[in-house]
């Protein structure tokens, strides 16, 4: 089937591809010259595993072209936006400035019958309000919200856990489903639980989702933060709770909390909505979800304070990790950029180590030392902060470290290191909410 994605941020250009790789022929949008010219030689312009293959093959086949000319998705069945929907400048909620662009640009290109796809996360009521522009033109909008995580985007996109649509009551919106399902044929939906229901409820399971996974990451965080004051171990008290089958071990890892481009906004974007509607209370409990995510940031930073002897000031400061998680480049709200930029400003001599977000890390935090060599950042530290758990970080050596370092006093944030083997190599071992 001829589809369009419009949007290729990461969300889209996984989509579009994804599509391409099912047989359908794809046309990808973008107003980002740039990233279209990128895409259009089968180069990624972020780095996720499986991707750039992925890319490459549908690009080489002729299955997927991409423009910043929107006239091009004319022809297409199925139009999938998957623009972004950041924080607002100056407040919590969520900007829509280019989910309404790019469905304005969409309308005069759509015909009778087509379908346009929202994938944005966005905040409740949006899907109703255009889903009117798009009914003017005889089309019909299905909201369909996309839960791939970073790092396993192209995998969560060919085999989600389950597919949520939001379409209108009656026949069109029966007749939308069926053509997405087409879109989505075996392998993608195949045994893939579906929930057909409203606009409302679709876009509420986004953020519901992502409200529930902050939550319970916030909830260990919470429980270090005892552990730190009563002198106990959070890795066994998360071992033992997750051994609940009713809570589960998955998300339960303590350390610097949570980042990147979805959790800390969408709990934002949630809380400006709610309140909006006049519910506010309802979730209230996500605000202290984000103080108590915000919180271990300067707890890791009042450690590395601690173990330097009371003064940062002119400390070499190896921080490992600038990516918000690993297996990925991506430096939005990093909890690890944010704490080596803190202790900058204490006058720290921070040098970063990132195995694939440097150049996204020096972009925005400039004044920061990078260092490409892994054994170079670690030569004659004060202290090593390890913020995000990039398998290169698991597989050191501690002996071979220790040799390198100024003292060997490492502090785990992730709780990525073998405590016993690192105490063994002659390391000062110190980890959030861990004795
Ligand atoms: C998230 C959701 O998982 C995904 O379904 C949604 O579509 C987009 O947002 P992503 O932001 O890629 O995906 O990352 P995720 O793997 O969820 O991790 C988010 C953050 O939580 C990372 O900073 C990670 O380090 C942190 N985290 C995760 C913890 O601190 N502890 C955990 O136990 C799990």
């Amino acid at each position: 089937m001829r589809v369009s994605v419009v949007g290729l941020g990461y969300l889209g250009a996984v989509h579009a591809a994804s599509m391409a790789s099912l047989g359908h022929e794809v046309v990808g949008v973008d107003v980002d010259v740039a990233r279209v010219e990128s895409l259009a030689l089968g180069k990624s312009p972020f780095f996720e595993p499986g991707f750039d293959e992925l890319l490459a093959r549908a690009v080489g086949a002729g299955r997927l072209s991409v423009t910043s000319d929107v006239a091009a998705v004319a022809g297409a069945r199925v139009h999938f936006v998957c623009v972004g929907t950041p924080q607002a400048a100056g407040s919590g909620a969520a900007d829509l400035s280019f989910v309404e662009a790019a469905v304005s640009s969409l309308v005069p290109h759509l015909g009778p019958g087509e379908v346009v796809v929202g994938k944005s996360t966005v905040p409740v009521g949006t899907a109703a309000r255009l889903a009117a522009r798009v009914e003017a033109v005889g089309a019909t909008l299905v909201w369909n919200p996309e839960f791939l995580r970073e790092g396993f985007a192209v995998a969560d996109t060919l085999h989600p856990d389950r597919i949520v649509y939001g379409v209108p009551d009656g026949e069109a919106g029966r007749r939308a489903a069926g053509l997405l399902d087409e879109v989505y044929a075996a392998p993608l939906a195949e045994g893939t639980p579906q929930v057909v229901t409203d606009y409302a409820t679709a876009e509420l399971v986004k953020v519901a989702a992502n409200s529930f996974l902050a939550t319970k990451i916030s909830f260990i965080n919470a429980m270090a933060e005892l552990c730190e004051v009563a002198g106990g171990d959070v890795t066994r008290l998360a071992d033992a709770i997750g051994h609940d089958q009713r809570i589960g071990r998955k998300f339960l890892n303590a350390g610097l909390g949570f980042g990147g481009g979805c959790l800390p906004k969408d709990i934002r974007a949630f809380m400006a909505r709610a309140d909006e509607l006049g519910a506010g209370e309802a979730v209230a409990f996500l605000g202290e979800v984000d103080a108590i995510n915000t919180r271990r940031r300067a707890r890791m930073v009042e450690l590395a304070v601690e173990v330097l002897g009371g003064d940062v000031a002119g400390a070499r400061v190896a921080v490992l990790g600038a990516a918000f998680k690993p297996d990925s480049d991506d430096v939005r709200d990093s909890p690890a950029l944010d704490v080596a930029a803190r202790l900058d400003g204490l006058g720290g001599h921070v040098v970063v180590h990132d195995p694939q977000a440097i150049d996204n890390a020096r972009r925005k935090e400039p004044s920061l030392a990078y260092e490409r060599d892994l054994e170079a950042a670690l030569t004659g530290a004060d202290v090593v902060l390890v913020l995000t758990e990039w398998r290169h970080y698991r597989d050191l050596d501690p002996a071979r470290a220790a040799a390198l370092v100024a003292r060997p006093q490492v502090l785990d944030g992730r709780g990525a290191l073998d405590r016993e083997a690192w105490q063994a190599a002659g390391w000062t071992y110190r980890a959030l909410g861990r004795p």
